[in-house]
This record gives structure tokens, sequence and C-alpha cells, in this order.
């Protein structure tokens, strides 16, 4: 857990997404496995998806991260470190931070990427936050990209509907105490690592005729025990982090949870008392994009004017790992 009395703090100055432009709804899917819009969107909320045609994770990256700079009017050349959360990236190595540090012109720039799935993009927010906070870097790009349809098992009915591909960025630069970033929360718990899992492909099992045989490259999940964990977490971790910056859950302005399932997003927004105006949801229109869900639902709610000078925002993010982790910033 940080506080502002070691470091110092930080504030988003430039917000950027990118979504692919091709649509996949659950008519789509109806027509590639056994399942029906009525049960998708009852089971999860989600009604579409973007998928990417030939994008990887850097394209999308570069796109959002542009934009971001551009609205904090800082050059590609001025970026002192890229933090890139992805569990799909362009390649196992150099990371994707590297790709788009080149696709950006961000030369000056220290690059690595970060793998927390779905907690990602509050986890290198944390990094960053260390790290510009701490005064070793004057700014850092805080980027979430995932091509999730990369390692989508198309032929799984229990998962293939829940993914999508996107991608979200940050500004960060230092701000004064009391502001920007108030607190932060992480965590993890790798005994349930089984239950959210990319089987092949690392050095745990690496890539062979059999494992691709065996489906072993695509995501497995056991959804039911998840389910039950993410609430249960998610509420423990907006409640702790709140309590840590001496807020009630009353204070929150906005929550912008991980976008997993809208079933999850409306038991934890109950559990902590919070009214449909205080949760921001976009699952509706691009599904679960693990680390990229926070980041674009963070853009997308400043850009809809949800967000407003002053106002106490709560990232709450939790996925594979397990991993999770909650952040507060004062919006400045
Ligand atoms: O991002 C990281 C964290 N991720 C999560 O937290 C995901 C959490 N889990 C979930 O969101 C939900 O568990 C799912 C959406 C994945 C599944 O919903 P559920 O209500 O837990 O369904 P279930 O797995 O218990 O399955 C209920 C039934 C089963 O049939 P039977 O055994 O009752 O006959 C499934 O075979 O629904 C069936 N089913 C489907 N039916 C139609 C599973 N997938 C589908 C489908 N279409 N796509």
């Amino acid at each position: 857990m940080y506080s502002h009395s070691k470091v110092d703090s930080i504030k988003i100055v430039g917000l950027g997404k990118c979504l692919p432009k091709r649509i996949l709804t659950n008519l789509d899917l109806e027509k590639m496995v056994d399942t029906s819009e009525d049960w998708i969107t009852t089971r999860t909320g989600i009604k579409e998806r973007r998928i990417v045609d030939k994008e990887y994770a850097s394209i999308l990256g570069s796109d959002a991260s542009l934009k971001a700079l551009k609205r904090a009017s800082i050059k590609p050349k001025d970026v002192e470190l890229i933090i890139v959360a992805t569990i799909t990236p362009d390649t196992q190595f150099p990371s994707t931070a590297c790709y788009i540090q080149k696709d950006i012109g961000a030369k000056n720039a220290a690059v690595l990427d970060v793998s927390a799935a779905c907690a990602g993009f509050v986890y290198a927010l944390g990094l960053a936050w260390s790290l510009v906070g701490g005064g070793f870097y004057k700014n850092a790009l805080v980027v979430g990209s995932e091509i999730l349809s990369s390692i989508t098992d198309w032929k799984d009915r229990s998962t293939c509907i829940l993914f999508g591909d996107g991608a979200g960025a940050c500004v960060v630069v230092p701000a004064k105490p009391s502001s920007g970033m108030l607190g932060m929360y992480l965590g993890g718990d790798g005994n349930f690592a089984d239950l959210l899992i990319l089987p092949a492909g690392g050095s745990r099992l690496p890539a062979a005729n059999q494992t691709v045989k065996k489906r072993l490259h695509y995501i497995k999940m056991q959804g039911n025990e998840l389910f039950k964990i993410a609430v249960r977490i998610m509420v423990e971790c907006a409640q702790k982090v709140l309590k840590k910056c001496g807020l009630k859950n009353s204070d929150l302005d906005l929550l912008i949870p991980h976008q997993a399932n809208l079933r999850i997003i409306n038991a934890v927004a109950k559990r902590l008392n919070l009214t449909q105006e205080q949760v921001f949801v976009n699952i509706h229109k691009y599904g679960n994009m693990s680390s990229a869900s926070t980041a674009v639902a963070l853009c997308e709610a400043y850009e809809q004017g949800r967000i407003k000078k002053g106002d106490i925002v709560v990232l709450d993010a939790f996925g594979g790992g397990l991993v999770w982790g909650s952040c507060v910033i004062k919006w400045t």
C-alpha cells in the first residue's frame, strides 16, 4: 500500500483509447457456437465486442498513446517512461512497450511490460506512481492494450462470448500531495492460478504439436468460481483503498470497475451502496478486454463528461492470477 507520505502524488493529464472498427455481435456468435443472444445478454450484459482484423497490441496501444500525449500536450520525444499492461503482447519478447516506443517516436523513454491480467492497468499505474511520484521520471505513459481474440478459443462457448480487443492509455506527471492519486491497494493469490489461465506457450509447457492439438494456447476459465471471488475481492479492494484515504463509500463520485460481467459490477455496486450514476459501465459495447477494460473505461468516462475536477474516482480491477488492484484518484 502506497501513501503520499512516502512519495509525491501523480495526476493524469491525458487520456486516449483505440478500439478496432470490426464489431462482433451476440447474433454473430449464435452462428459460431451453441449460444443465444438472450443467454449472453442475461448472463453477462455484453451485447457486442470489438475484434481486430490484422492489428496487434502495439498498434492499438500506439494509437491510444498518441491521443493521450496530444491531450497532455507532451511530445513523444519527451516521454520518460512507458509501461504497458498486457497479457497479449506482440511477442514474448521484446516487450510491447518497446514496439510502442518505436512507433510513436518516444526514443528517450525507459520501457517495460506488466503482466497482471485484468488488474494490469491498475498495477501499471502503481508502478508509475512510485517511479514518477518518487522522482525517478518526470512523466510516464501508462497503457493497457489487449488482443484477447488472439487467445480466445472460438469453439468454446463458455469463454468466447466474453472477450474483446482494445487499448487505453494515460499520461501521468507529478502532482501536489492530496491531489491526483490518493491511494492504492494491490494484491494477489497464486493459489488460484488455475481458475483463469493460458496453459501453454510459456517455459512450463512450450508450444508443441500436442499443446496445439489439446487447444492449450487458449484461455481456460472456471467462470463460476471466479464470479464469487470477483465480487468479494472487488468490494474489499474498494473499501480498503477508500479507508486508507480516509474516505467513505458515499464520498465516491465514480467507480470504474473492471468490465468482466455486468452481474459482477451490479453486485459490487450493491454491496458498496452505490447508485447507478456512481458506476461506469461500458461492457455492453466491448466485453471483457482484460487490462484494457479499465483503461478504456476511464478514458470514455472522461470523454462523456462523467468525471469533473475535484471528483473522487476509484478504479477497481480483478483478474487471472489471481490479481487485484484498486486506486483512488482525486481528479485535478
Ligand atoms: O476478467 C477476469 C475475471 N473474470 C470473471 O470474473 C468471469 C466471471 N464469471 C462469469 O462472468 C460467469 O461465470 C460466466 C459468464 C463465465 C458464466 O455464467 P454463469 O452464470 O456462471 O454460467 P455457468 O458457467 O454456471 O453455466 C450455466 C449453464 C451451463 O449449462 P448447464 O450445465 O446448467 O446445463 C453452461 O453449459 O450455461 C451453459 N453455458 C452456456 N449456454 C449458452 C455456458 N456458456 C454458455 C453460452 N451459451 N455461451
